[in-house]
């Protein structure tokens, strides 16, 4: 049997004998968030500084540190960010010109990965190594394995405050090119605030949940006010794309508790988690954790066998179509679709299945209604109009799917700001839509 202690030793090394082996043009592939490996990317921006090497690229998605690559744009041409979400750093990078972005439904990037990139390193941070000799991925399965499979080397990053997922994507140390032994603390996200407005708005939705439904919640204060309002519910399940610090509370108090659930029954599955170290705490060696890889866990055809799917989402704009943009303010980009449409279509032929997107009626201080006639010139519909189902603000639900034209602009009319009826209506019917 090989000796696992042994080649551990043997493939042990620092971040900058990591990133002596980078030449120009090297294509460096990282997951999202916890698992991404901040040494190894340091050391290799160092080198790249100090010396000719050009046109590396990395790719990344939702980012966890504040990665040079996007935070120097004195670096672009030499070492440049690829994005497949579009958040924090890189969305600065993406607006500034300095980055670029692979736009996509998030459970397509898999297959995509599979069919067109080629990795000269893929880059993960893991747990430590088991008795067996396997890593760990810890908390994201996302697009790993497919960027596993593409890569020419695979280096890891070792912190022993990562948690092991006992469900989730491991690595074998044989597979493993070069490690590194990083121990620091996980990166968190700032707790959510939920405002007065988010929690009337997941009060709403909650009402629309029965007990044994199957639950998403998307980023943000809505989705997380939601969650907070569905603490007095019974057996409900999760299958979500990102799990979040409001699902802890749900499991923890009871309120979920994955026994209604068709597939996966008894479990919480996911494609990632990111949050707070309560998170962390709760997935590590937990036997009802799933963290599998998003071209299952975000097919739509997979998200419908649970019964009750609820997906909730939020956005920046919806216009009287009901077309919804939950990606820019006009040109600027604001977020990838991430899983959006992957649950919102999942939620939809799911059996009693429903989609809540939702927002608060205005931004900026009251002065934009986020219900507009037309969506801003250069926004990017992230929903589609047919595929749409509930829309949600402070002044109610909207329910748009198979309603028609005339049913969507005055629904949407009456959940929008008061302030605004009057303008929405008057457009409303300059175009013929008020029958
Ligand atoms: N016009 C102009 N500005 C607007 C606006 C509008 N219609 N709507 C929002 N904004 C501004 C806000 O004022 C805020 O500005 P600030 O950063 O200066 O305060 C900013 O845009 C963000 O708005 P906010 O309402 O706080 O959005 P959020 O941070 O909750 O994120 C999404 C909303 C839509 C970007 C986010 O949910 C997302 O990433 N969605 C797409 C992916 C997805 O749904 N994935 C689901 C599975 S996880």
């Amino acid at each position: 049997m090989a000796d696992h202690n042994a080649m551990y030793r043997e493939k042990l090394k620092t971040p900058e004998q990591v990133a002596q082996q980078v030449e120009s043009g090297w294509v460096f592939g990282m997951d999202a968030a916890p698992t991404q490996t901040e040494a190894i990317m340091k050391a290799v921006a160092e080198r790249i500084r100090a010396t000719d090497i050009r046109d590396v690229k990395v790719h990344t998605m939702l980012d966890a540190y504040p990665f040079d690559f996007y935070a120097d744009n004195s670096l672009f041409g030499k070492m440049s960010g690829v994005s497949w979400f579009s958040s924090g750093g890189a969305r600065k990078a993406v607006n500034g010109g300095y980055a670029d972005l692979v736009p996509g439904y998030y459970r397509d990037f898999p297959g995509v990965i599979r069919r067109m990139y080629d990795y000269d390193a893929y880059c993960v941070a893991v747990s430590p190594m088991d008795s067996h000799g396997y890593f760990s991925l810890a908390t994201t399965s996302s697009y790993s394995e497919a960027m596993i499979a593409k890569a020419k080397r695979i280096f890891v990053e070792v912190n022993e405050k990562q948690p092991r997922c006992l469900c989730g994507t491991q690595l074998h140390v044989s597979q493993v090119d070069a490690i590194v032994e990083n121990t620091h603390d996980m990166p968190v996200l700032p707790p959510v605030v939920i405002d007065e407005t988010s929690r009337i708005i997941g009060g709403l939705i909650a009402e629309q949940i029965p007990d044994g439904a199957c639950i998403q919640l998307g980023i943000g204060a809505i989705p997380d006010a939601t969650g907070m309002a569905l603490k007095t519910k019974h057996d409900l399940g999760i299958h979500t794309e990102m799990f979040t610090d409001s699902m802890v509370e749900l499991l923890e108090c009871g309120a979920v508790n994955n026994s209604k659930k068709q597939i996966h029954r008894g479990k919480t599955v996911t494609t990632f988690a990111y949050g707070s170290q309560r998170i962390y705490d709760y997935i590590d060696d937990n036997p009802a954790f799933e963290i599998l890889p998003v071209d299952y866990v975000n097919d739509p055809n997979v998200i419908c066998q649970n019964d009750n799917m609820i997906s909730i989402n939020a956005a920046l704009e919806v216009d009287l179509f009901g077309q919804v943009c939950a990606e820019s303010v006009g040109t600027k980009h604001m977020s990838g679709s991430g899983g959006q449409v992957d649950y919102v279509r999942g939620a939809c032929q799911s059996k009693g299945g429903k989609s809540f997107i939702a927002f608060a009626s205005t931004a900026k201080g009251g002065t934009i209604s986020k219900i507009k006639n037309t969506l801003a010139p250069g926004a990017i519909v992230t929903t589609s109009k047919n595929d749409v189902d509930y829309i949600v603000t402070e002044y109610g639900i909207a329910h748009l799917r198979g309603e028609t034209l005339s049913s969507r602009a005055r629904q949407l009319i009456a959940i929008a700001h008061p302030d605004f009826r009057d303008e929405l209506t008057f457009e409303a019917k300059k175009r013929g839509m008020l029958v």
